[in-house]
């Protein structure tokens, strides 16, 4: 467990042991979201939380409004469809996708990045779904995306919410669509940040892998671009 980690664990660990039962006996909004235990349901919105407070005081390192070379040779090579944009922050790629044509529709459970993404969205003019919503809990998005895009989202969900999310991109990616994901790459085994290879194997239960590309981000930490393509059922 790593030392974030564990901290956050102390800090959950506060909470009134009668909220825990609360939480747990009445499973709110857990199911859905795929986290049942008590410490998982205040990291995740712990998470919630600190990603909220950046986009409001801080000028996150991500938030750069520019869309990396992966997507824009993506987009240069594939006809326009409907994308869906997982963990879409302030929208820097939704108005990339838009201006190359694509129908968008982006997701994100922090409100103020939604907000940051409308405004941006509006400023060229552009349309786009927009939903304030975990990445887990999809149940109002409608299927038949070609193209779901997710830089810097899946890599941080719990194991439980990832199982969530998978089914998500199941039943939303159409046959012959693809699955285009930037993620961090654990430097241990034990870290709960990053994907490693049994997340991938996941991924390749229903998907092929298109292209993979290693490597470093500021470098810190190991990254890895994949693009998955689901194949047309026989
Ligand atoms: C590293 S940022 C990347 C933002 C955007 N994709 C970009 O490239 O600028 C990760 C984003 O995922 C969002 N996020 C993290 N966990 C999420 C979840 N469970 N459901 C919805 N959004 C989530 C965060 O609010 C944040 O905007």
């Amino acid at each position: 467990m790593t030392n974030c980690q564990s901290t956050l664990d102390r800090f959950c660990s506060f909470f009134p042991t009668n909220l825990a039962y609360y939480i747990s006996s009445h499973k709110i909004w857990g199911d859905q979201i795929g986290v049942s235990d008590y410490n998982g349901f205040m990291r995740i919105w712990f998470k919630r939380l600190k990603f909220e407070w950046r986009y409001w005081f801080d000028q996150p390192p991500w938030d750069t409004g520019i869309s990396p070379p992966e997507l824009m040779e993506y987009l240069a090579s594939h006809p326009p469809g409907r994308a869906l944009d997982l963990g879409c922050g302030t929208g820097t790629n939704l108005v990339t996708m838009a201006k190359a044509g694509w129908q968008v529709y982006g997701v994100d459970f922090s409100r103020r990045a939604i907000a940051l993404a409308r405004k941006k969205l509006t400023q060229h003019d552009l349309k786009a779904d927009l939903l304030v919503e975990s990445v887990t809990n999809l149940h109002v998005v409608m299927q038949g995306f070609d193209l779901i895009l997710d830089i810097g989202c899946y890599h941080q969900l719990e194991k439980s919410e990832r199982e969530k999310y998978l089914d998500n991109i199941r039943r939303l990616l159409k046959q012959n669509g693809d699955y285009l994901v930037y993620a961090h790459y654990k430097k241990f085994p034990e870290d709960s940040h990053g994907i490693d290879e049994l997340d991938v194997e996941q991924f390749l239960s229903f998907l092929r892998l298109i292209r993979r590309t290693e490597g470093w981000e500021r470098s810190i930490r190991p990254s890895v671009w994949l693009w998955f393509h689901k194949d047309v059922m026989e």
